[in-house]
């Protein structure tokens, strides 16, 4: 089947899909109007989807401090962009999920901690996210498919999570695990897919600063389709690293196999470091377009984050790091 050997996220962006990006703005818009979100005068509120996030029993907790560490050299996207234009294949094949990924019920919603850990633990989320350090950072996004967006992130640095759970010495690299429930996420259903959505990171880059775990976007606990209630950010990486939704982190001795590097070993790898140089089999990952203005800028090697996080690949260069 062809979608099993190319996946429509895969295929760089047409133009089509570019010129269709206002219609993202209306989808939003009418999300918005659907929900109450209209304020008296008339004005869109920045806030998105309001009535979801508002049922959050951490709503109280945004908007948190932002980091100043994270400096960012871009405009931040519009939400509406951000809120509109998604990849989560577990409600689509397709950018256009937000509507369908509603169905996912975020609460209750516990992670599992387990593996070559000290303290396994199953850890009901609002008490993780009541007892991180939340923050909220200016992030990169670029996206294999050559486009890329600049995000409020909120969040803690993902090495407080590995400090709680006390990884032992075999412990070399976390693997992290999507919801499965095909009931309420359509795409599960399609079974020539690897489901559930793995990714994985070495204990050197979940305990880089840079690691980031995701809470809340847009000063406000992190929507449905951007991978409520608690997902990845890992800026140096393309975006298919930063995965939605997680129930699992389990620390093994073992490289994780990724879902893309599941489906397509050739062309998505374990590593999947940005950089502009190394081509895509299929295009050029020299430049992107940024989300919200369709500009086109020249792609940095790891994302523009190379100062942090070069130094992790030293002694790697026989990997394929950047696939
Ligand atoms: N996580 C899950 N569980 N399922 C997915 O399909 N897509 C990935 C990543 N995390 C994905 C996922 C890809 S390809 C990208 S580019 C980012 O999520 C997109 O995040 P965004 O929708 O917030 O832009």
């Amino acid at each position: 089947m062809l979608i099993r050997r190319r996946p429509g996220w895969a295929i760089p962006e047409t133009a089509r899909e570019a010129a269709a990006t206002p219609e993202a703005v209306f989808f939003n818009r009418r999300q918005i109007l659907a929900a109450g979100g209209i304020g008296l005068a008339g004005t869109i509120l920045p806030g998105g989807p309001a009535r979801a996030q508002d049922q959050d029993p951490t709503a109280d907790l945004y908007p948190v401090k932002r980091n100043l560490t994270f400096k960012i050299d871009r405009d931040i996207t519009p939400e509406e962009f951000n809120l509109a234009y998604n990849n989560f294949y577990e409600f689509g094949s397709h950018k256009r999920i937000a509507r369908a990924a509603q169905r996912l019920q975020t609460r209750p919603w516990t992670v599992r901690i387990d593996g070559e850990v000290e303290r396994k633990m199953t850890v009901d989320i609002d008490d993780l996210i009541r007892k991180a350090p939340l923050e909220e950072r200016l992030y990169r996004h670029r996206c294999v498919e050559a486009w890329s967006m600049t995000v409020p992130w909120s969040g803690f640095a993902m090495r407080h999570l590995v400090e709680m759970a006390r990884p032992l010495s075999g412990a070399k690299y976390i693997r992290m695990e999507t919801f499965q429930d095909p009931a309420v996420a359509p795409g599960q259903k399609q079974s020539w897919y690897p489901w559930p959505y793995v990714e994985g990171l070495t204990i050197e880059e979940a305990t880089n600063d840079l690691a980031f775990l995701v809470t809340g976007a847009y000063g406000k606990p992190v929507a449905k389709q951007m991978g409520a209630p608690l997902r990845l950010a890992v800026p140096w990486k393309y975006g298919f690293k930063s995965i939605k939704s997680i129930v699992a982190f389990t620390f093994t001795s073992e490289r994780p196999q990724s879902f893309w590097e599941e489906i397509l070993p050739n062309e998505y790898g374990f590593w999947a470091n940005v950089n502009p140089q190394v081509p895509h089999p299929r295009w050029s990952q020299a430049e992107e377009r940024v989300l919200g203005t369709d500009e086109t800028v020249p792609t940095q090697l790891y994302n523009g984050y190379g100062e942090q996080v070069a130094g992790l690949y030293s002694g790697l260069a026989s990997e394929p790091l950047f696939m």
